[in-house]
């Protein structure tokens, strides 16, 4: 299976073709600085006024061309959306450690689906 445009590594910089980046792809870069908003208030030490929602079109979207999305990727699409109305739930005490959790089921999906953006998606965990 051809795994071309956003889930190979490096993609942006190195690859020779531009690639037209799917609704999915999109998406996905939204969710990312949404929830790098919100580590930044966490790290300012600040309750965020208002949690990411655009990860509730994820299974709607659709997906670059070839991409397996099937029952595997709604279930961990659920699993995302659990740990962010857990996330919206938080009191300051366990903020760090939910938001934690949301940057995990990230991952979760990603090992199974479109590993080259993980090393970016790290980047949001809060150490
Ligand atoms: C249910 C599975 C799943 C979850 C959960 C998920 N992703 Fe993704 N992500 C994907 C898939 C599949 C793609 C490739 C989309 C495409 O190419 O159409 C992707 C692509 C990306 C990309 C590359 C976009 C680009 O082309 O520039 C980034 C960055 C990304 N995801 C970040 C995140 C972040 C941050 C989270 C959590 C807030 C997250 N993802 C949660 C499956 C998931």
């Amino acid at each position: 299976m051809a795994i071309a445009g956003a889930c190979t590594k490096g993609s942006k910089s190195s690859a020779p073709e531009m690639y037209e980046d799917s609704e999915l792809a999109k998406l996905m870069r939204t969710m990312h600085d949404e929830q790098l908003a919100v580590k930044e208030a966490i790290l300012n030490g600040e309750t965020p006024e208002s949690y990411p929602a655009s990860y509730s079109h994820m299974t709607t979207s659709e997906p670059t061309e070839n991409m397996e999305i099937g029952e595997a990727f709604k279930a961990y699409a659920v699993l995302h959306k659990a740990s962010m109305d857990n996330l919206a739930s938080s009191d300051s005490a366990n903020l760090v450690e939910n938001h934690n959790l949301v940057i995990q089921s990230c991952v979760n999906c990603h090992q199974d689906h479109c590993t080259g953006p993980i090393e970016k998606i790290e980047k949001l965990y809060i150490r």
